[in-house]
């Protein structure tokens, strides 16, 4: 093989390509989403609220790097759980891509039980998007028939590889900071993990308390 036919051939593998949007236009289909999501929605963080609207609009005002993933860092209550749902949402209005999104907790349920919904998982883990919701609210190991598996781990390998495989974006929210999350799952996933994500902080009060 030609050395340019191998060259061509490796750039198959790079990250999924979206079209850019206007971002004025993006901006509108958020905030309407939001709405249609949570009769009450409000924005609490305007600077992580204009990020989100870039990162859809794939616009090179984004603070980050459009390759990666978003991983949504905060602390119990203030929206991150409800703003993953909306870039699902929004992705799949603008970029014809709606995510599936999975809690740690409904992935260990789902790994222990197998079968269909365990097929179902592995091809929504296999695909260009995939919503990891509250990565490390899950156990530290848990027995998938006789085997030792912390999903958390297996999760984020299994979207690392394919995204180093084929390309893909990988979408979380997590309560913890990144020190607990190295803490909690060792360095060779936190290394993985600085790959796979842009960090965004989204701060601001419990939003359950404040209703
Ligand atoms: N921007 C918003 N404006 C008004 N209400 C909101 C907004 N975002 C979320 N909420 C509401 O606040 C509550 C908490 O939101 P959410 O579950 O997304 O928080 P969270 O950060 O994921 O919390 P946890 O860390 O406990 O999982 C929900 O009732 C949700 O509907
Ligand atoms: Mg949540």
């Amino acid at each position: 093989m030609k050395l340019a036919d191998y060259l061509t051939k490796l750039d198959s593998r790079k990250p999924i390509q979206l079209k850019p949007i206007d971002e004025d236009y993006a901006k509108k289909v958020w905030i309407q989403i939001n709405k249609s999501e949570v009769s009450d929605w409000r924005v609490t963080d305007k600077e992580v609220n204009r990020q989100m609207v870039a990162y859809l609009a794939r616009s090179a005002s984004f603070k980050g790097d459009l390759s990666k993933g978003i991983l949504l860092i905060g602390e119990n209550g203030t929206g991150k759980s409800r703003m993953l749902k909306a870039l699902s949402l929004c992705m799949g209005y603008l970029h014809n891509f709606r995510f599936a999104i999975h809690s740690g907790l409904e992935i260990e349920d789902i790994y222990k039980r197998g079968g269909d919904r365990m097929n179902s998982l592995e091809m929504a883990m296999a695909q260009k998007m995939f919503g990891f919701d509250d990565i490390g609210e899950e156990h530290d190991s848990i027995k998938v028939f006789g085997t030792d598996v912390n999903v958390g781990i297996d999760v984020i390998s299994r979207r690392y590889n394919h995204q180093m495989n084929v390309g893909c974006l990988t979408f979380g929210t997590t309560n913890l900071s990144l020190e607990m999350q190295a803490a909690k799952y060792g360095a060779r996933i936190e290394s993985r993990m600085h790959e796979m994500f842009n960090v965004v902080y989204l701060r601001g009060k419990d939003l359950r308390k404040t209703k």
